[in-house]
């Protein structure tokens, strides 16, 4: 089991975003679209052992995080309209307002209320890894502290092109997370999530 997390600073909460638009009118939903893609699929198809929760801060319905689990999703099309049609859909949903926790939208997709305390609470006891490219490299880490077989299975957490939140780093860093960098140099988020993905994919063969 392996776990992405992905703050998107100014990502529109609501369904209030144009298709043909989306960089320009959701806060960046477009950047966590193709996290969604390269945490969950591979080319012949959906990874079952994977979670992906996107803490979306943006508009007047954050804060949420919406939380797809590849365990229980049916279908996921690797094209980022069609993951904007199914934000789109998923976000219009009101089943979690007034409820605590994650609450069911779709056969695999759940949105719970909150930032960051939703998905520690239903990761507990998971090690927390902040990306970040100032860390110590993630190669320096023994298996061990990366391979989780079970639910408790790590968690990366990582920014949107706004980084992630002074506040947030401070609530992960007071919940024991560790820095890790996956290379000197800054790429893209959804990079971010292919190099992690590779790394585990790698080791996990390996051993
Ligand atoms: C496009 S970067 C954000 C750049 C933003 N200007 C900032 O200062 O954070 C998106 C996220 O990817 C992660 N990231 C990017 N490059 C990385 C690297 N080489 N190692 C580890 N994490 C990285 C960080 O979590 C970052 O917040």
């Amino acid at each position: 089991m392996r776990r992405f997390v992905i703050v998107g600073q100014k990502a529109l909460a609501s369904d209030e975003f144009r298709l043909d638009d989306l960089p320009g009118t959701s806060g960046r939903l477009d950047i966590l679209a193709r996290c969604l893609r390269a945490a969950l699929l591979s080319s012949h198809g959906l990874r079952r052992d994977v979670v992906v929760y996107l803490v979306l801060l943006g508009g007047p319905r954050a804060p949420r995080v919406v939380r797809v689990s590849g365990r229980e999703i049916q279908f996921l099309r690797p094209d980022e309209r069609s993951l904007a049609v199914l934000m789109q859909k998923v976000l219009a949903s009101r089943a979690d307002e007034g409820a605590s926790g994650f609450v069911p939208v779709r056969a695999g997709i759940s949105v719970a209320q909150g930032e960051l305390e939703p998905v520690l609470a239903d990761a507990a006891g998971a090690p927390v890894f902040v990306l970040d490219e100032a860390a110590p490299d993630i190669r320096a880490l023994p298996d061990a502290a990366l391979l989780r077989e079970d639910d408790a299975g790590a968690l990366f957490v990582l920014g949107d092109h706004l980084g992630i939140p002074a506040a947030l780093e401070r609530r992960l860093d007071a919940a024991g997370a560790v820095r890790v960098a996956i290379g000197p140099v800054p790429i893209h988020a959804d990079d971010v999530v292919a190099v992690v993905t590779n790394e585990l994919d790698r080791r996990r063969v390996g051993s």
